[in-house]
């Protein structure tokens, strides 16, 4: 296994006259699916790009001459033209590629946590260098949803996008609603087979979302969303008795980003959803993503894949690779101002679970159906504003941490 793994490097190493030299920094799951990805091009006869360096940790042994522990190999390698970055985290990534724009090489990357804490530095450097930034598998895996936006918004104003933007947790929504798993064992499940993390929290917390809604906002529209001003619900402290309070009226819960264009700005969401059995979402099985585009001109577009995987995620970087070759350069371009979200004038219902001692602190005029349940009471609320819901969220959360919170979507899907 090794020999052969070893093989296969020096072959991607091997220079031809036309293939794109590139380096990758990292060698795990994105990073070797891009090592298969370019090989089978290869394999086709059209190798348009080469691997000539792989960057790995300082203290790792390095097995072949393609890897290298150093930064600086990479940096003074005037024959690499590109550097794809697959190590994750912010640091020491945005040094990294912020070091290789300044030596002239293009960057590509597919880690959404840096490009939405420092994908405006980043692009505002690339095009003073004159170099490409691109990043499109940081949003979507496999699916080519930030394209999509960039191709749409040159043409067309957009209006809204939605969607299931994170497989780990539809994972568990599926898992939790057709085969009435608990949430433990759901993610229990979910880590075993490889689609969650030992520390779960970016995903079932919503910060994965968070990235990636301010990624795709900012690709759609032309602007940064404040990161504070998204209203974000986290999904961990679900219970199989929601799932099966909705089942009951033939509802389903899904983990829905949202963003939608209106006179004030934006609203930005990122909440549990519960939406109609028969819609669209609820039909997102596994670990699947769904996104939906909606433009003044082109109405509705709905891309559904995979939004993870070494393999898919490899198709996106590879395009955004060709991308480069063709001589374009950016999705974005540095100048985005970042504004905040006005979720105040947005109204939706919700669902609220709680202790019954919590529950005496709702305003109760606020609230259509009570219930007693084994899990505690459960509130139905009047269309309210969202911003108020969320200040009223935070002081119930004090008195019951495990307070679970979802909207309710009352137009459905389509219309
Ligand atoms: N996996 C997916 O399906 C997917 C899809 C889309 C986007 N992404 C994004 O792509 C990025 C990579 O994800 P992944 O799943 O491939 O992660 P991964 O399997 O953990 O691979 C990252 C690799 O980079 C190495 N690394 C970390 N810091 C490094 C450093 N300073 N120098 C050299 N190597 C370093 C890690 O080594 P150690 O293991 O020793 O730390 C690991 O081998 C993340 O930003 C992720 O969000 C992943």
């Amino acid at each position: 296994m090794f020999q052969i793994r070893l093989q296969v490097f020096s072959y991607l190493r091997r220079k031809e006259g036309h293939a794109v030299d590139i380096a990758l920094l990292g060698n795990g799951t994105v990073a070797k699916g891009l090592i298969s990805h370019l090989q089978s091009q290869k394999n086709k006869g059209c190798e348009l790009f080469s691997i000539r360096h792989i960057l790995l940790k300082p203290d790792e042994s390095l097995p072949d001459p393609v890897f290298t522990s150093s930064i600086d190999t990479i940096l003074n390698d005037k024959d690499v033209s590109i550097v794809v970055e697959a190590m994750g985290g912010r640091h020491p990534a945005f040094e990294y590629l912020k070091a290789a724009i300044l030596s002239k090489k293009h960057v590509v990357t597919s880690n959404k946590e840096l490009v939405s804490f420092h994908g405006a530095e980043l692009a505002r450097l690339a095009q003073e260098n004159q170099v490409a930034f691109f990043f499109s598998a940081a949003v979507g895996g496999g699916i080519p949803l930030l394209a999509y936006l960039r191709d749409t918004a040159q043409q067309e104003t957009i209006l809204e996008i939605t969607g299931i933007l994170n497989g780990t947790t539809n994972f568990i929504l599926d898992a939790m609603t057709r085969r009435n798993l608990d949430f433990k064992d759901a993610l229990y499940q979910a880590q075993k087979l490889g689609y969650a993390e030992a520390d779960p929290t970016n995903d079932v917390e919503g910060f994965d979302l968070l990235y990636k809604l301010r990624i795709a906002s900012c690709v759609a529209f032309g602007q940064w969303i404040d990161k504070e001003s998204i209203a974000r619900l986290p999904l961990h402290t679900i219970a199989a008795g929601d799932i099966e309070f909705f089942r009951k009226r033939d509802m389903t819960i899904r983990y829905l980003v949202n963003t939608l264009r209106n006179d004030n700005g934006f609203v930005a969401t990122i909440q549990p959803t519960a939406v109609s059995s028969n819609g669209i979402s609820a039909q997102i099985q596994r670990n699947n993503n769904l996104f939906l585009c909606r433009s003044d001109r082109s109405g509705e577009q709905i891309l559904v894949g995979q939004g993870a995987g070494a393999l898919p995620t490899a198709g996106n970087i590879h395009r955004d690779l060709q991308r480069i070759s063709k001589g374009e350069r950016m999705m974005i371009n540095g100048a985005e101002p970042t504004l905040s979200a006005d979720n105040g004038k947005l109204a939706l219902r919700y669902y609220i679970r709680l202790s019954p001692f919590a529950a005496e602190m709702f305003p109760m005029e606020k609230v259509t159906e009570t219930f007693e349940t084994d899990l505690g009471v459960v509130l139905i609320t009047h269309p309210v504003s969202v911003t108020w819901m969320f200040d009223r969220i935070d002081e119930l959360r004090v008195i019951d941490a495990r307070i679970f919170v979802c909207a309710i979507q009352t137009v459905k899907e389509g219309e």
